[in-house]
């Protein structure tokens, strides 16, 4: 684990170390930006498995799934400066490893979906078919396992 040493020298990791209260704001920003992804994954993906159908699809599905970006590109990124206080700390510790794990298979699947023509087709103005109702179905599954893992971590 010798090489994630430089990760707690850099600039930020030191500051983050020295300071409770940044690294608070920091721990906060993580929550927040967790808060904003998965609230947004799951309006989506409860919409898109039945769920509120006289909200419109076509104008929901691009505003909730961009929502979800920034919250998902701001928690990697507070994640990341969290990570970088303990590193060699986080990097055994199995809570941590399973979340990273869920957080790139939820990620990797919801590139996927976008690629998809059930995604392409609820755009268009159409109806949601049965893969993309599992596919919802799948991603609450994998959210929800990331967001336990990640309190699981304080645990361990
Ligand atoms: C993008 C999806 C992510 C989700 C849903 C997520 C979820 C969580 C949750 C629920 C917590 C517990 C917060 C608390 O109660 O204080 C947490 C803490 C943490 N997360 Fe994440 N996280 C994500 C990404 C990341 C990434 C990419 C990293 C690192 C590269 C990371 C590193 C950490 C660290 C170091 C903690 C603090 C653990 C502790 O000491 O309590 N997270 N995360």
């Amino acid at each position: 684990m010798e090489w994630l040493e430089p990760l707690s020298q850099t600039l930020l990791a030191r500051a983050l170390i020295l300071s409770p209260t940044l690294y608070l704001l920091m721990n906060a920003a993580h929550i927040m930006a967790i808060g904003v992804l998965f609230g947004t994954i799951l309006s989506l993906d409860l919409r898109v498995l039945g769920m509120f159908p006289e909200v419109p699809l076509q104008s929901l599905a691009p505003f909730l799934s961009r929502m979800a970006a920034i919250g998902a590109i701001v928690a990697i990124f507070t994640g990341a400066c969290l990570f970088s206080v303990r590193p060699h700390e986080y990097a055994q510790n199995p809570a941590f490893l399973t979340k990273l794990a869920l957080v790139t298979l939820g990620v990797a699947h919801a590139l996927a979906v976008h690629r998809g023509t059930g995604w392409r087709t609820i755009r268009a103005g159409g109806g949601a078919s049965t893969k993309l109702r599992l596919s919802a179905l799948l991603s609450i599954m994998i959210w929800t396992s990331a967001v336990i893992a990640g309190r699981w971590i304080g645990f361990l």
